[in-house]
């Protein structure tokens, strides 16, 4: 059997025909209309991890660059997003959190989701807190309009912020910048 390998590619560094596959599955498993512009709508930058069996991809996922306003002070942590495995059941769901949490790990950067498909992530070595997408509120800059998402439970690696302690010892709420990411 081949040992899967990892790459990783910076969003304005991403090949089309990466970007078409990752359209492809987008659509296949979130729907018709969850079709992304990879070197825009990940603004201001995200890194994209793909694992690779010999040429072809079997999984990908991304952390992108998130600003974060809570208790008057701003953050910046990286959302993990675009998780899909397209050949399931055979670990590289499993492979490509791995990879994603030893970047975060050597970055000391915090990476924060949300999920409903927490019983594949509680199989990582990711945290798990239930309905943590209650705490966080998007807050748009310009209208000042304010989207609550109550689905879905937060996946975490705490950095050498800490970020997500501070945000467990209080309830106040966590301003987002994007709101579904
Ligand atoms: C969720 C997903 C990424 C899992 O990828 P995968 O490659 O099939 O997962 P793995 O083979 O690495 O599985 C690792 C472990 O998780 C378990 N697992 C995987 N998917 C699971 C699920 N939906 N429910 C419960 N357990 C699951 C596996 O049984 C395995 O357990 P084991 O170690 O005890 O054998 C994949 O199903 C997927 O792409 N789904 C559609 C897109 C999606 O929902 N992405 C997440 C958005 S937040």
């Amino acid at each position: 059997m081949r040992i899967p390998t990892i790459e990783i590619i910076q969003d304005k560094d991403l090949p089309k025909n990466y970007t078409d596959l990752m359209n492809k599955w987008r659509k296949i498993e979130f729907g018709p209309d969850e079709i992304k512009h990879f070197k825009k709508d990940y603004f201001p930058s995200a890194k994209f991890f793909f694992v690779k069996d010999g040429k072809e991809i079997v999984a990908f996922g991304g952390l992108r660059d998130i600003s974060i306003s809570y208790l008057g002070k701003n953050h910046k942590i990286l959302g993990i997003c675009n998780i899909i495995s397209i050949e399931k059941g055979k670990g590289y769901g499993q492979i490509l959190i791995s990879a994603m949490i030893s970047y975060l790990k050597k970055t000391g950067k915090t990476g924060l989701g949300f999920t409903k498909k927490t019983a594949f992530f509680k199989k990582t070595l990711l945290n798990i807190r239930k309905d943590f997408i209650k705490r966080f509120v998007y807050r748009n800059p310009i209208t000042k309009e304010e989207i609550v998402d109550n689905a879905g439970d937060g996946i975490y690696y705490d950095g050498k912020d800490g970020f997500i302690k501070k945000v467990l010892s209080t309830n106040s709420i966590v301003y987002i910048d994007i709101p579904h990411w």
